[in-house]
C-alpha cells in the first residue's frame, strides 16, 4: 500500500518511528499494551500524523493497521464505525473470511460470495469482534495495530461503549500467546475525556499511557516558510511566533497565505507585515466564527453553556449550587427572561447545546465543551464573568 508522500504534508518521520518502536517492543504484560492515547488539542495535525505518518511507518514495520474516524460521519454510530472498519480489513483478506465460515460450520460452502455475510461480524451478532480480529491476526500472521480517531466518541453512545468492551475482549486473546498481538492506538483533542476511556478496569484501555502528543514546531515553519511562495521571503523565527499564537494550526498560516497569494497589487517589501496582519485576521475570524454560535442561544443555553465553560472538569449540572449559579447569570444576562432555571428545562438546554455541536456528553451523564478551547475564548471576551 505504498502511496507517494503528498507534498502538501510535512512530515513527522521521526515521532512516527518512535510511536512505532513504542508500540511494537512493549512487553505484553506491561499496561501500553493496552494501547497508547495520544491528545492534542482540534486542528492541530492529529488525523493527519496518524494518516500520512504513524500508518505508514506501522505498516513497514510489519504490522497491520485497521483504522477508524469516529468522526469522520457525525451522525454514525461510534460502535458501528468501529465494526465497520474491522469488515472493512476482512474484506481485505479472503482466508481471514474462510475461517470465519469454517468456524461457522460452513466448511464446504464457497467462500467470498453469498455463503457468508459480514453482517455477522459485529457487537452482539454471532461472531464478536474479538473472533474476527483473531482470524485476522491468524491469517496475516501480524500485529494488528487499530487506531481510533477522536476516540473520546465512543462512550457517547451505548454501542461504542459496547464496542470498548468488545476490544477489551480482543486485546486478551489476541495478546495471548496463540495470536500475533492487538494494540490499540486512540486519539482525541481532551486529555479529560480521554482519560474516562482509561479509567474503568472493564474498558480496552485501562491503564494505558496518556501521551500528550507534540504540536508542530519550529522545523514544520521552516518547511511552510521554505515552500509557501510567495513574493518575498517571510522569517521563519517570527512565522513561528505567529503560529504559536495561532495555537499551532497550520489552517491559520496556510489560510494566511493563500490571502497574499491572490493579491496581485501586493509589494514584495509588504509582504512579511501583510502576512502578520493576515494571520491576526485568521485568528479573529476563528474567534468570532466559535461566538457568532454562542450569541446565537436563548438567554437559558447560554447561560448553562457559560456555567460549564467557567467550572469545566468540576460541572456538576443539577447539584443545588449549579441550579442556583444558571438562575444568576440567566437575572444578569437576561433579567426580563420569563424563564427560570429548572431541572428539566436545564436538561433540555444541554440537549440542544449538544445538537449545536458546543457540548458533549458521555453516556453516564458527564458534560464537558465539545471543544475545550470555546472556553478560553468566551473568557477573553468576558462572557463567563458572570458565571465564576
Ligand atoms: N503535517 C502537516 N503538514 C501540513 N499541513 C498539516 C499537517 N498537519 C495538519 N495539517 C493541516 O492542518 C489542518 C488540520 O489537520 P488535521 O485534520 O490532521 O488535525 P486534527 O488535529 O485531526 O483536527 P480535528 O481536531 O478537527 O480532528 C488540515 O487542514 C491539515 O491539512
Ligand atoms: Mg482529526
Amino acid at each position: 500500500m505504498a502511496t507517494s508522500p503528498d507534498p502538501s504534508v510535512f512530515h513527522r518521520l521521526d515521532l512516527a518511528d518512535a510511536l512505532t518502536q513504542a508500540l511494537l517492543t512493549t512487553a505484553p504484560a506491561s499496561a501500553s499494551s493496552s494501547g497508547l492515547f495520544l491528545a492534542a488539542p482540534r486542528r492541530t495535525g492529529k488525523s493527519t500524523f496518524l494518516r500520512e505518518d504513524l500508518r505508514p511507518a506501522l505498516e513497514k514495520a510489519g504490522a497491520l493497521v485497521v483504522y477508524a474516524d469516529l468522526w469522520e460521519d457525525r451522525k454514525a454510530d461510534p460502535g458501528q464505525v468501529i465494526v465497520n472498519a474491522v469488515r472493512a480489513e476482512l474484506l481485505r483478506h479472503q482466508g481471514a473470511i474462510a475461517r470465519l465460515a469454517r468456524a461457522a460450520g460452513m466448511d464446504k460452502v464457497a467462500v467470498g460470495g453469498v455463503s457468508f455475510s459480514l453482517d455477522r461480524v459485529g457487537l452482539g451478532q454471532d461472531v464478536s469482534l474479538s473472533t474476527a480480529l483473531a482470524a485476522l491476526s491468524d491469517e496475516s500472521g501480524k500485529l494488528i495495530v487499530l487506531i481510533i480517531d477522536e476516540a473520546q466518541q465512543a462512550i457517547t453512545s451505548e454501542s461504542g461503549n459496547d464496542a470498548l468492551f468488545a476490544l477489551k475482549a480482543a486485546r486478551d486473546e489476541l495478546n495471548s500467546s496463540r495470536h500475533h498481538g492487538l494494540r490499540v492506538v486512540a486519539t482525541g483533542s481532551n486529555q479529560d475525556k480521554l482519560a474516562m476511556l482509561r479509567n474503568s478496569r472493564e474498558q480496552a484501555f485501562f491503564g494505558a499511557p496518556l501521551v500528550p502528543f507534540q504540536p508542530l514546531g519550529k522545523n514544520y515553519v521552516d518547511w511552510f516558510c521554505a515552500h509557501v511562495g510567495l513574493p518575498a521571503r517571510l522569517d521563519p523565527d517570527i512565522v513561528f511566533d505567529l503560529f504559536k499564537r495561532t495555537s499551532f494550526r497550520p489552517e491559520m498560516i496556510g489560510a494566511a497565505a493563500d490571502l497574499l497569494r491572490f493579491d496581485f497589487a501586493l509589494a514584495p517589501a509588504d509582504v512579511p507585515q501583510r502576512f502578520a496582519q493576515a494571520v491576526e485576521a485568521q485568528i479573529a475570524a476563528s474567534d468570532n466564527e466559535a461566538l457568532r454560535v454562542v450569541h446565537s442561544l436563548t438567554p437559558l443555553q447560554s447561560a448553562v453553556l457559560r456555567v460549564l465553560a467557567a467550572a469545566q472538569a468540576d460541572y456538576a449540572p443539577f447539584e443545588a449550587e449549579t441550579m442556583a449559579r444558571y438562575q444568576r447569570v440567566l437575572d444578569a444576562v437576561a433579567p426580563n427572561a420569563q424563564v427560570r432555571a429548572d431541572v428539566s428545562n436545564v436538561q433540555q438546554a444541554l440537549g440542544a447545546l449538544q445538537d449545536k455541536a458546543l457540548v458533549w456528553r458521555a453516556t453516564r451523564g458527564v458534560y464537558a465543551l465539545e471543544d475545550s478551547s470555546l472556553a478560553s475564548i468566551m473568557a477573553a471576551t468576558g462572557l463567563l464573568d458572570v458565571a465564576r
